[in-house]
């Protein structure tokens, strides 16, 4: 089992760090080779996705990756600036289907701007489309407007567009997790006012009739933005194009409270995967030993079930961290009254402490 490691930028070193320590604390072997990417390869290389890292997550049977960015790159053009190598990563590896779970831990419902009663057993799995619509369109760019409201005047424009096939098999993901769920999806769209989404919405109808055991409804995505803080435990499966998804997981994954414990996996057709935590690479906090190493860690767990066939090993991992929460270790950014507050260094190693401990117990 090859591995690709790719920490990145920010804290993308340190939580990686942590999450290599667990990986290596499970009994299998693994083969993990480590690369430059985002800002830290356009210093090193003058590209955020040089040759050699993009062979290396080909190569793989699997990559890990942490975070990309840093403002100091934001006047770089565009197709030297971090965020490409994740956008290029995507596109190259042909990981067009992105899971988001936002999961709320018992121990946790105290983190969430929500009350309670609305997020306790909160567990709900957003599927955005990864790589359409309008992220990667053509044409996009500046021109000269020849119509419009200011004709002659200098215009920005990008292309929504979404094929049958594109959505297809995203909903094909879809209704196929919704079956190992509750068998519920709600497919987001903007079908009131654009093409592109009255087409997203006909296809999934029409893949639907594939999978008559699961319940499908469909919803505006201004409504849904609105329904996930008014009762968010309604959804179960969460199916929608690339930019809705962006904004719509961010808004799921804060729900929880904690952005910093939410994995995510982004797959292609043959369950190839990367894995990333949902949060970025928070460069205000970089380098201070304080960032929670949480999701990067439920990342590798997600990373072994899904691409690397050891369910066993990913169990381990995620009840190491669940005993972990319960024994009341807090990085800062889930700190509340009467909590061990500890850094990455040492969250990750109660995580390892946590999987031994299980081990002993069991043989
Ligand atoms: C995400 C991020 C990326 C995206 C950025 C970094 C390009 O926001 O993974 O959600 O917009 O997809
Ligand atoms: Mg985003």
């Amino acid at each position: 089992m090859k591995i690709a490691v790719l920490p990145g930028d920010g804290i993308g070193t340190e939580i990686m760090a942590e999450a290599v320590k667990v990986l290596k604390a499970l009994d299998l072997t693994f083969e993990m080779e480590e690369a430059l990417v985002g800002g830290a390869a356009y210093e090193a290389h003058g590209h955020p996705l040089p040759d050699s890292t993009l062979n290396l997550a080909k190569a793989a049977d699997a990559v890990l990756f942490g975070a990309v960015g840093d403002w100091k790159y934001d006047k770089l053009d565009r197709p030297l600036r971090p965020e490409q190598a994740i956008l290029g990563l995507r596109k190259h590896l042909g990981l067009f289907a992105n899971f988001r779970p936002a999961i709320c831990y018992e121990q946790l419902v105290g983190a969430s701007s929500l009350k309670p009663e609305l997020i306790a057993g909160l567990d709900i799995l957003i599927i955005r489309e990864l790589t359409g619509d309008i992220y990667f369109g053509q044409p996009r760019g500046r021109r000269t407007a020849v119509d419009g409201h200011f004709p002659g005047a200098e215009e920005a424009f990008d292309t929504m567009r979404y094929s049958r096939p594109e959505i297809e098999r995203i909903a094909h993901v879809a209704f196929q997790a919704a079956r190992k769920r509750n068998k519920k999806v709600t497919s987001v769209d903007k079908a009131n006012v654009l093409e592109t989404f009255q087409f997203w919405k006909d296809v999934v109808t029409e893949v639907h009739a594939q999978y008559p055991d699961v319940e499908l409804d469909h919803m505006y995505v201004d409504n849904a933005a609105m329904q996930l803080v008014k009762a968010p435990k309604k959804f179960d499966v969460v199916v929608t194009g690339n930019m809705f998804g962006d904004i719509l997981s961010d808004e799921a994954a804060m729900l929880t409270g904690s952005i910093g414990m939410l994995p995510s996996a982004s797959l292609d057709k043959h369950n190839k995967g990367l894995y990333e935590p949902s949060h970025g690479s928070a460069p205000d906090i970089a380098g201070k030993g304080i960032a929670n190493p949480l999701a990067t860690i439920l990342s590798a767990a997600m990373m072994l079930r899904f691409s690397l066939q050891q369910p066993e090993a990913a169990d381990r991992i995620e009840s190491a961290v669940r005993s972990v929460l319960a024994a009341g270790y807090r990085t800062g950014d889930i700190w509340s009254e009467g909590m061990k507050q500890v850094g990455t260094r040492e969250m990750g190693d109660a995580v390892v402490a946590a999987l031994i401990t299980k081990t002993i117990t069991k043989s």
